[in-house]
């Protein structure tokens, strides 16, 4: 169990981002996080992650306190994160991509059956160099990809994996993470403004200017989100873009 305590973060020029974060994330459960655009969802990652460290508050996993551990360090214990922006990187093809994230050399079908559940036609891009030949959706789904492949992590994060997916890959998207639920004993959090993903969660926590507004099972929360949304106000700026 990944455990948020009173997590406060503010920029180098002070603004205060995260403002007292609280958040329970358990292992066997998809949790979504949702809310407005700029009201601290990436942060929130970022400092799960260990990309940037809280000025205020703990984060234990398991109990053990691993707030001042850094990426490297919280990836060892098994966090793995998948960045809302693609990440490029030079020399590497997509099969080291997935290779590395793996912790082992992977067998062809392997990496294919992982490229299949991003619906990537795998024989194509295995050797493809992780760069700028690739479109932003694609090295999105690879980069989901790396995520999957990482089979030991504990701790599952993904940021708007919606993002740049076409219909066809977001259904196999959707399929990935009922299988994961399924078959992983970890905890998986994904930052989501879809409703198909906020449809399949177990607890859903809607964050808004740096603080949980409001956070419960699922089947509870996703209702008020859907009423709310369908007010004229729409105090979620959630995007009903059709995917
Ligand atoms: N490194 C940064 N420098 C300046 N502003 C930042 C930085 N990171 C986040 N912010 C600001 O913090 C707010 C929350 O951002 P973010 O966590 O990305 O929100 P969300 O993912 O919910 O859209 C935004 O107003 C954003 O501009
Ligand atoms: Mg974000």
């Amino acid at each position: 169990m990944l455990e948020l305590q009173n997590i406060h973060w503010s920029l180098p020029g002070g603004e205060e981002i995260v403002r007292g974060v609280d958040l329970r994330i358990e292992p066997g459960r998809l949790t979504v996080i949702t809310g407005p655009n700029g009201g601290g969802k990436t942060s929130l990652a970022k400092l799960i992650a260990g990309l940037e460290n809280p000025t205020e508050g703990r984060i234990l996993m398991d109990g053990e306190d691993i707030t001042g551990l850094d990426i490297t360090e919280r990836a060892r214990r098994g966090i793995a994160y998948a960045f809302q922006q693609p990440v490029r990187f030079k020399g590497l093809t997509v099969r080291n991509l997935l290779d590395l994230a793996a912790g082992q050399q992977l067998e062809e079908h392997q990496a294919c059956a992982l490229l299949g559940k991003v619906g990537l036609c795998a024989k194509e891009y295995l050797d493809r160099p992780v760069d700028a030949s690739l479109s932003g959706g694609e090295s999105k789904r690879i980069e989901i990809a790396t995520v999957l492949a990482r089979t030991n992590a504990r701790v599952l994060v993904f940021d708007e994996p919606e993002a740049g997916i076409d219909l066809w890959s977001f259904n196999s998207l959707i399929e990935a993470f009922q299988e994961l639920k399924r078959e992983r004993s970890g905890a998986l959090l994904v930052i989501s403004h879809q409703e198909r993903i906020l449809e399949i969660a177990d607890r859903i926590a809607v964050v808004a200017e740096g603080r949980v507004r409001v956070s419960g099972p699922g089947v509870q929360i996703l209702p008020t989100l859907l009423h709310e949304e369908k007010s004229a106000l729409c105090p979620l700026g959630m995007d009903r873009k059709e995917v």
